[in-house]
């Protein structure tokens, strides 16, 4: 048994928040942002449950197919609106879904995680699930550090996934932490996010390259093979250095963080839909999911695109 993938939405917050804007109340600057992240915009607003209904509903329309033909629903995220319920109950109830639904907290490689989890769950109960990637990183970043402030934002992005008796489109995936690293990046309860940049950058460069090998090697596909690399969007010399590092030309990096900045779980789910929208992707295509975050979590996933 496999999983095929049916249909694919996101949801950002209406409210634009430029790097000019920031410069208003912080000692930065456009340049600065840009040059060292790539982040020149974010979305900021709404709450995860909003974002997680916005990118679920959009994603059901497109499969074509009946809510509650969806027998459970995982929502990877890091900012639940609260903490008792897990804010998949709402979602599961405002979009109308039969089974389950859980949350899921794997940071910034959550929706990797969820992914990953959605394919062994698919062959041995519900035929179809919601898998979803919704944060509001902007609750929980303190905007006058200016270490964090410029590089967070707010968004959601689903896929409806269904169950095929054949390998379906998830070839090889990995998923790995490092806990020894987790004080690198954190909020505590009711807190703010704290960061050691520098040892992040050096270390997910390190965890994305050496995770989205393994992924390669399982699945016996060269890294010159994949079409379409859909990283996790943090900083945009992160994701040059993992794919010269990987082989693979920059080009093929799906990019939509310098109008979201990082969105932790929604961030591959954002880029990987405004690919397929850009009409990036044809049959057959293998597209690389790679993912890094706090814990220190990574996830990398194989896909063979079929529309
Ligand atoms: N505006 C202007 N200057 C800033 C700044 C800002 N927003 N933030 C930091 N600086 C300053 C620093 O204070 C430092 O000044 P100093 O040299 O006088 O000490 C200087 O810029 C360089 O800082 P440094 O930390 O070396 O910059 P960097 O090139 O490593 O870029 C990050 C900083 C945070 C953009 C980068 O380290 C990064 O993206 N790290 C990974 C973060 C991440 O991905 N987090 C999420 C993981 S899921």
């Amino acid at each position: 048994m496999g999983m095929r993938i049916l249909g694919w939405g996101t949801a950002l917050p209406d409210k634009v928040v430029t790097n000019a804007d920031l410069e208003k109340t912080l000692d930065t600057s456009d340049e600065w942002i840009i040059e060292r992240s790539g982040i020149r915009e974010r979305r900021i607003g709404d709450s995860t449950t909003d974002l997680a209904v916005g990118a679920g509903r959009a994603a059901i329309e497109q499969a074509g197919v009946d809510p509650a033909s969806i027998g459970l629903m995982i929502l990877a995220t890091t900012t639940p609106d609260q903490q008792v319920p897990a804010t998949s109950a709402q979602v599961h109830h405002e979009l109308g879904l039969s089974g389950g639904a859980f949350d899921l907290n794997a940071a910034c490689s959550g929706f990797v995680y969820a992914l990953v989890t959605a394919n062994a769950m698919l062959s041995t109960g519900p035929n179809r699930i919601l898998v979803v990637g919704a944060e509001t990183l902007s609750r929980i970043t303190d905007w006058t550090d200016r270490n964090t402030a410029v590089l967070f934002g707010d968004g959601g992005g689903a896929l409806v996934v269904e169950s095929v008796p054949d390998e379906g489109q998830l070839l090889a995936w990995d998923l790995g932490l490092d806990a020894e690293a987790r004080h690198i990046l954190q909020a505590d309860h009711g807190g703010y996010i704290k960061m050691d940049g520098r040892e992040v950058f050096k270390r997910a460069v390190r965890v994305m390259v050496d995770s989205a090998k393994r992924t390669l090697e399982q699945a016996k596909v060269r890294p010159d093979e994949v079409k379409l690399l859909v990283p996790h969007q943090a900083n945009i010399r992160i994701i040059q250095a993992a794919c010269d590092r990987l082989g693979i030309d920059r080009e093929k990096a799906a990019l939509v963080m310098h109008r979201t900045g990082n969105t932790s779980s929604a961030s591959i789910p954002l880029a990987l839909v405004d690919a397929i929208e850009q009409g990036r992707l044809e049959d057959g295509d293998l597209v690389l999911l790679a993912g890094f975050g706090a814990g220190m979590t990574w996830g990398s996933a194989l896909i063979r695109w079929q529309a």
